[in-house]
C-alpha cells in the first residue's frame, strides 16, 4: 500500500536503500564505536571486557580470529594488526573449517569470535567447543543480547546499530575499530608499542570519522565509475598488507551485489595465476592506499598495465604517481596504515551498491544470501 511505502521511505532515511543509507552511517558509528573508550587527548582506551582478560590476552601463546563472511575478512585485518602491535601469533579461521576439523586448542588459547548478527551458527559452535576446551572467547558483535555475545566470556560491541542491507557495509568498519582498539590497548598493557606510537595511534582513529565523512563526498564520481565499468564479466581486487583483506572485501561486496564474478587476491600472488586473466576487458582495482608496501603495489599496478588491464586505483589524496599510472583513481585522505582498511574500504561498498543499482538488481536483498545465515 501507499502507507507501507511511505514507511519503508522513511525508515531509508531518504536514501534509496538501506544498502547506501548504512554506507553513509559510517561516519556516525564509528565514532559512536571510539566513543566512551578513546580518549586521545588523555592517551587512554576504556573497554572492561578487555581489562577483566587482561593478563591471559597480554600472555596468550596465540590468538584464533572466528568468523565467516565480511566478519572473517575483519579478522584478517585484526591479524596484521595485532602481530605488528602485539607481537602475538594470530590465526583466522573460517568457523565452518574450525568446528569441524578437530582443531588444536590449548587452555588459555584467546579466541576472539567476530560476528555481526550474533547467530551466525557455525561460529556459534566453534566458540562453545572452544570454550568447552578451556579457551577464553572474546566476542566482537554488534547485536547486542545475541547468542554469541552472551556464550562469550567478555567482549566489545560494535555499537553501529542496526543493518539491515544483507551485504555487510557499516559493521565491518565498526568491528576493524573495535579490534584496533582491543590491539592497541594490549600492545599498550603489554609495552610492546612505544609510547610514541600509541599516540599516534589513538589519534589517528580518533580523525577516522572526519575522514570518511570527506571521503563520501566522492560519491558522484565513483558512480560514474560504476557506470563505465559495469559491464564487465570479471573484475579482480588486488592488495597487499593491511590492504590485502580490503581487496578480499571489495571482490565479496562486487560479487553479493552485483552478480558479477570477482576475485580478490594478494597483490604479488596474482603472477600465481590470475595474470592469465588480464587483457583488456578486465577491471583490476587496486588498494594502493600510501603505507609500507606502496612501491610494490605499484610495481604490480604496472604488471597489469603492462598486459593492457584496466587499473582502478584507490590511493592516498595526492599521489601523483599513482594516478598517472591508474586509467582511473579514487583518493582517500592520508591515514596510518592501521587504521587505513577503514577509509580503503569504502569506495569498494559504494562501487558495488553503484553497479548493483545501475543494473537495477536488488541491493538490500541479493538473490540467494540471507542477512544471517543461523543453520548450517
Ligand atoms: C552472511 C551475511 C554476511 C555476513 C556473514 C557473517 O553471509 O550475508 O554479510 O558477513 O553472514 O555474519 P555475521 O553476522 O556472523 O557477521
Amino acid at each position: 500500500t501507499k502507507l507501507d511505502m511511505e514507511l519503508a521511505a522513511i525508515e531509508k532515511g531518504g536514501y534509496d536503500h538501506f544498502m547506501l543509507k548504512e554506507i553513509f552511517e559510517q561516519p556516525q558509528t564509528i565514532y559512536d564505536c571510539l566513543r566512551g573508550r578513546l580518549d586521545a587527548t588523555a592517551g587512554t582506551i576504556t573497554m572492561s571486557g578487555v581489562e577483566k582478560y587482561a593478563e591471559q590476552i597480554m600472555n596468550a601463546n596465540r590468538i584464533v580470529m572466528v568468523a565467516c563472511g565480511t566478519s572473517w575478512h575483519a579478522g584478517l585485518v585484526a591479524e596484521y594488526i595485532f602481530e605488528e602491535l602485539c607481537r602475538i601469533n594470530v590465526e583466522v579461521e573460517y568457523a565452518s573449517e574450525f568446528r569441524y576439523r578437530n582443531p588444536v586448542i590449548n587452555k588459555g588459547d584467546v579466541i576472539i569470535a567476530i560476528s555481526q548478527s550474533g547467530e551466525t551458527a557455525d561460529t556459534l559452535v566453534a566458540i562453545e567447543n572452544a570454550k568447552a576446551k578451556g579457551a577464553i572467547i572474546l566476542g566482537v558483535v554488534n547485536v547486542v543480547g545475541s547468542s554469541i555475545a552472551r556464550i562469550s566470556d567478555a567482549g566489545a560491541y560494535t555499537h553501529a546499530g542496526p543493518e539491515i542491507g544483507v551485504a555487510s557495509t557499516k559493521a565491518f568498519t565498526a568491528q576493524l575499530a573495535v579490534l584496533t582498539m582491543i590491539a592497541l590497548k594490549v600492545a599498550h598493557m603489554k609495552g610492546s608499542i612505544d609510547q610514541q606510537r600509541y599516540i599516534h595511534l589513538l589519534k589517528e582513529l580518533d580523525a577516522i570519522p572526519e575522514k570518511v565523512t570527506r571521503l563520501l563526498e566522492q560519491e558522484e564520481q565513483i558512480k560514474k565509475l560504476a557506470e563505465k565499468y559495469k559491464d564487465a564479466q570479471d573484475f579482480l581486487f588486488l592488495g597487499r598488507g593491511y590492504n590485502f583483506p580490503v581487496a578480499l572485501e571489495g571482490a565479496l561486496k562486487l560479487k553479493e551485489i552485483s552478480y558479477i564474478h570477482a576475485e580478490g587476491y594478494p597483490a604479488a600472488e596474482m603472477k600465481h595465476g590470475p595474470i592469465a586473466l588480464v587483457d583488456e576487458n578486465l577491471p583490476v582495482v587496486f588498494i594502493a592506499t600510501k603505507d609500507s608496501y606502496h612501491e610494490k603495489v605499484i610495481s604490480n599496478m604496472q604488471e597489469i598495465k603492462a598486459r593492457k588491464g584496466k587499473v582502478i586505483a584507490i590511493i592516498t589524496e595526492g599521489d601523483e604517481h599513482s594516478t598517472a599510472l591508474a586509467n582511473d583513481v579514487i583518493v582517500v585522505p592520508e591515514a596510518d596504515e592501521i587504521v587505513a582498511p577503514m577509509l580503503s574500504t569504502i569506495p569498494t561498498q559504494l562501487l558495488a551498491y553503484y553497479i548493483g543499482v545501475a543494473k537495477d538488481f536488488d541491493v538490500d536483498k541479493p538473490r540467494n544470501l540471507a542477512k544471517s545465515v543461523t543453520v548450517e
